[in-house]
């Protein structure tokens, strides 16, 4: 069997020749020696910068805010047109298959608690324990397995089979996965994973929080049943998030929230009560007010990057990726975290830890004496933390709690010169130390400013 390593295809284009304009780009912030620097955003796998394109489009569409779908008026008819304009974008988008939903939700979080929300009765659930917390712990109403870490992209696959294989008696069963790792960055085996989940008669849903930003998702290729992602990693930070796929399931579920916009009819009862018939299609989850500017900027988002191009995209990441890998392979003192290899396909996501350091400590030196903002903790992945980081975690050192582990991440927007300070300031960190004294306030390690 050969199995991809990477969940889309491998770019073949020339990278990208310049980040893509993202707010931002030109904020300086002081320096704790002394001085101020551009702000290097890299810490784009928790919240990317808003694309530019996605400011100005919003912008020019504000002064026509208006009502969504119960509005009379002529602005309120134009926002809903934006509204569902914005809906067939990330259908296109996202490739849909003719009968698929497109539903607007909060973010990724939101999206896989609806989902679960809509399980069939009996369904199973199985998800790897490598996953973000956002796809681990939604599913408590289902008999959920745990899959063990896999240590290949192969391996992924048998592990799913032998535990879809297993299972009695054979109804309603969801896989769900992730596109790539928040931690490692890690492109999963996403089509391979489908194939499994469906040969076995079980459906998958992909978490592309992570992929969506960096990869062209295809539904219909990958043969996903539904995905999910998040407007604010995807250049579009407004509050929206995706669910999109089978409308099965979905139709036949409860409303995932109870109010207005998912009620067609609601009628007293002669028993005092209230009877409701709920709306079909997506309006069935989407009750209450729509976030249109959110739902708006995702669209305007998923125009950008196509019209740039996702191969010229990700050619342009993986040179990001290899400046990182190549300017630090000689310091042995750096350990990157992987599942799958340190050559693994992987977007612009690595996490390490420092032999001797703190991770909150060199976080903190990172952002107080260069400027650079990465982040540092267990990423919402606790159990993929602990086995990457082994027993004891990282080595000690400075102010904060130990066994966690530091995250640089960078997208489309980011120029080569934040990756290079980057390589540039860990080298130095390591060779000479902090050059400020930090203490512990609140839990953050922070620079010792009455020092
Ligand atoms: C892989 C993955 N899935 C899900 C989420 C949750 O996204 P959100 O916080 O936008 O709901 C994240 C966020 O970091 C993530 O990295």
């Amino acid at each position: 069997m050969s199995v991809s390593t990477a969940a889309v295809d491998r770019p073949v284009r020339a990278p990208l020749a310049a980040p893509l304009p993202v707010l931002g780009r030109d904020v300086t912030v002081p320096l704790v020696t002394g001085g101020e620097v551009t702000y290097a955003a890299l810490d784009y796998a928790a919240s990317a910068p808003a694309l530019q394109r996605v400011w100005d489009d919003v912008a020019a569409y504000a002064p026509y805010y208006g009502s969504v779908h119960r509005g009379a008026g002529h602005l309120s008819r134009l926002s809903t047109d934006l509204f569902e304009n914005a809906r067939r974008t990330v259908g296109e988008f996202l490739d849909c298959r003719a009968g698929d939903q497109v539903l607007f939700t909060r973010s990724t979080t939101d999206s896989l608690n609806l989902l679960a929300a809509a399980l069939p009765d009996g369904c199973e659930v199985f998800v790897f324990e490598t996953e973000h917390h956002a796809s681990l712990l939604p599913w408590r109403g289902a008999r959920v397995t745990f899959l063990d870490a896999p240590d290949s992209p192969r391996t992924a696959v048998t592990v799913l089979e032998r535990a879809l294989a297993d299972r009695e008696p054979y109804g309603p069963a969801l896989v769900c996965v992730t596109g790539a790792s928040n931690v490692t960055g890690e492109l999963w085996p996403v089509r391979e994973l489908a194939a499994a989940a469906h040969a076995h008669g079980a459906r998958i849903v992909l978490d592309a929080a992570q992929l969506a930003p960096h990869h062209a998702v295809s539904v219909r290729d990958l043969e996903v049943d539904w995905v999910a992602f998040s407007g604010h990693k995807l250049y579009a930070p407004f509050g929206s998030g995706v669910l999109a796929g089978r409308a099965d399931w979905l139709g036949e579920a409860e409303p995932y929230l109870a109010g207005g916009g998912a009620s067609r009819r609601v009628t007293r009862g002669a028993d005092g009560g209230v009877g409701v018939e709920w709306h079909d299609g997506a309006a069935r989850h989407e009750a209450g007010s729509p976030n249109v500017i959110g739902a708006y900027a995702i669209a305007s988002a998923c125009r950008a990057l196509t019209e740039a191009g996702f191969e010229e995209l990700a050619a342009r990441e993986e040179a990001l990726v290899r400046t990182v890998r190549d300017g630090l392979a000689d310091v042995p003192e750096v350990r990157f975290l992987s599942l799958f290899g340190d050559d693994a396909p992987r977007v612009g996501v690595l996490s390490f830890v420092v032999e001797g350091w703190n991770s909150s400590h060199f976080a903190a030196a990172l952002s107080a004496e260069y400027g650079i903002g990465v982040r540092d903790g267990l990423f919402c992945a606790h159990p993929l933390l602990r086995r990457l980081l082994g027993g004891d975690g990282q080595a000690r050192g400075g102010c904060g709690a130990a066994d966690n582990a530091i995250r640089v991440s960078f997208g489309a927007g980011t120029p080569d010169e934040h990756v290079e300070r980057f390589v540039r300031a860990v080298r130095e960190l390591v060779r000479d130390g902090a050059r400020w004294s930090y203490r512990t306030v609140d839990g953050r390690c922070v620079p010792d400013v009455s020092a």
